[in-house]
């Protein structure tokens, strides 16, 4: 396999034990531990397994997290009432509201009654326009996290070509703002896109951050190209994959990211940066 492999578990695990340094000193300077609220309506079982990761990273790293569990029948006043409590609580540094949510709960309503300093997601307007227009905000764990890797690698994105397949709120759009802010040239594509192909095969960056196994094939990858794939597919016969043809593509590309063990990890290592900030710059408010 010619491609650098972007093991995204090993720089996670090496950031968590930065990060769980940072969190020692928080609580030596302000004699409370940072802390991370994180609400499951229901229990959809990828959610479940998603919380329980978070919840165990939050502990890993010495950072105070508390798992808020709601029927999936509850009102949604009766969600954004625990919002709002735990908005007002001073212990509470980070509010995570995982989704999806049950149907007849409007997410908007919802990702909007987070207060925007607690908003360890980066999905509340006030931060993703705050990201658009290039303010320090909290930003989306998931793009986040392939910004570091990018970074990490030192690939070159000044004036590089990078091209996002997908155009998701979580993902997909944030990711875009990020890699234009760092000086790269973006062309987002979305299920709409004709002669995908064409598109990507001109990406020096590709991301591909749908939700469909093999979509990227290698004949649609530029020979030496960076490729991260933030997708994750269960399979028929339970194997877990990317959006990518890993296999061939790492046969074209220059780097590329494994499913699982890419991209995934980093996103929660960047929550837990996304609560130490917040928890952070609340102390100093
Ligand atoms: N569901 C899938 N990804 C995410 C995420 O990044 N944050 C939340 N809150 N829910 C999710």
């Amino acid at each position: 396999m010619p491609a650098q492999l972007l093991d995204g578990k090993s720089l996670a695990e090496r950031l968590r034990q930065t990060l769980a340094e940072r969190a020692k000193q928080f609580n030596a300077r302000t004699g409370r531990p940072a802390g991370l609220a994180v609400i499951l309506v229901g229990n959809n079982p990828a959610s479940e397994v998603y919380v329980r990761h978070k919840v165990a990273a939050c502990e890993k790293a010495t950072i105070a997290s508390q798992l808020v569990r709601l029927e999936a029948s509850c009102t949604t006043e009766a969600l954004l009432s625990q919002i709002e409590s735990l908005n007002n609580d001073s212990q509470v540094d980070g509010i995570l509201v995982q989704l999806p949510l049950p149907e007849h709960i409007p997410e908007k309503r919802v990702i909007e009654a987070i207060a925007p300093n607690k908003d360890v997601d980066g999905f509340h307007p006030a931060n993703a326009g705050a990201l658009f227009t290039g303010q320090p905000c909290l930003k989306p764990c998931t793009p986040f996290g392939v910004m570091v890797m990018l970074e990490q690698i030192k690939a070159p994105l000044r004036g590089a070509h990078a091209v996002v397949v997908g155009a998701s709120n979580i993902v997909g759009k944030p990711l875009a703002m990020m890699l234009l802010q760092a000086g790269a040239t973006v062309t987002i594509c979305n299920s709409k896109t004709l002669n995908l192909e064409e598109k990507t095969r001109r990406a020096d960056i590709l991301i591909a951050a749908v939700g469909r196994p093999s979509l990227i094939t290698a004949e649609m990858v530029k020979p030496g190209a960076v490729v991260i794939d933030v997708g994750i597919n269960r399979l028929d016969s339970g194997k877990l994959v990317g959006d990518v043809d890993f296999e061939r593509v790492a046969q074209v590309a220059q780097a590329i990211t494994p499913v699982p063990g890419g991209v995934g990890p980093m996103t929660i290592a960047m929550l837990l940066q996304n609560t130490l900030d917040a928890a952070e710059a609340a102390s100093l408010s």
